[in-house]
């Protein structure tokens, strides 16, 4: 039995509980999405890692093939309508305006949907952007390792009335690794090539 006053406290735990619940789930969301960028200082930002994959030779590469050059990574599928081959466009053309810099950087799509992108796909799709960009895919479980080395989230939705079956939503951050695959910066998708060809030249 309790009296009104102490069903009032417990309905006021309540409440303060689901609040902390609901702070701490908007928290590790936004830290998930938002990965804050590492300006100067001495800690690392904990994101990327090593990855084991295919490229889109059907070869098996690890981050340690990518070693000595800087790494441009974004994460996406060859059956996105728009937002990856934006993203994907702008980094080719930040390839371009490098110039013979870009011979120092990799830059990578990592599928996010390799049940439809195997490497041949990957293939045709990186060659129609540049002639430098590297698709790698592999097992479901590998690129799940690889998402999550790099918070990048993905989730596969159902498309009723399209005969694609289904889509990818996905984080569209494009990450900048350094030589040995340690986090540089990153670039919202809808950053410039200039922007990002001129941060790459501040980072050689
Ligand atoms: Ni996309």
């Amino acid at each position: 039995m309790s009296n009104p006053q102490q069903r009032g406290l417990k309905r006021g735990l309540a409440i303060v509980a689901a609040l902390v619940v609901i702070g701490l789930g908007a928290f590790a969301a936004y830290n998930w999405l938002a990965p804050s960028k590492d300006e100067g200082g001495s800690g690392q930002v904990a994101i990327g890692g090593a990855f084991e994959l295919v490229d889109h030779n059907g070869r098996a590469v690890t981050d340690k093939d990518f070693a000595g050059r800087l790494m441009l990574i974004y994460f996406g599928f060859t059956h996105c309508p728009d937002i990856c081959p934006t993203g994907l466009q702008t980094i080719a053309m930040a390839m371009d305006e490098l110039g013979s810099a870009a011979d120092k950087v990799t830059p990578i799509l990592i599928t996010v949907d390799p049940e439809r992108d195997t490497p041949a796909v990957m293939k045709e799709y990186v060659e129609a952007f540049h002639e430098r960009l590297v698709g790698l895919t592999g097992t479901p479980e590998q690129i799940a390792k690889a998402a999550r080395a790099y918070r990048v989230y993905y989730q596969k939705v159902a498309l009723k009335d399209s005969s694609l079956g289904y889509s990818v939503d996905h984080s569209g951050f494009i990450y900048l690794m350094d030589g040995q695959g340690r986090y540089l910066s990153h670039f919202r998708h809808d950053a410039t090539p200039e922007q990002i060809a001129q941060r790459i030249k501040s980072k050689l």
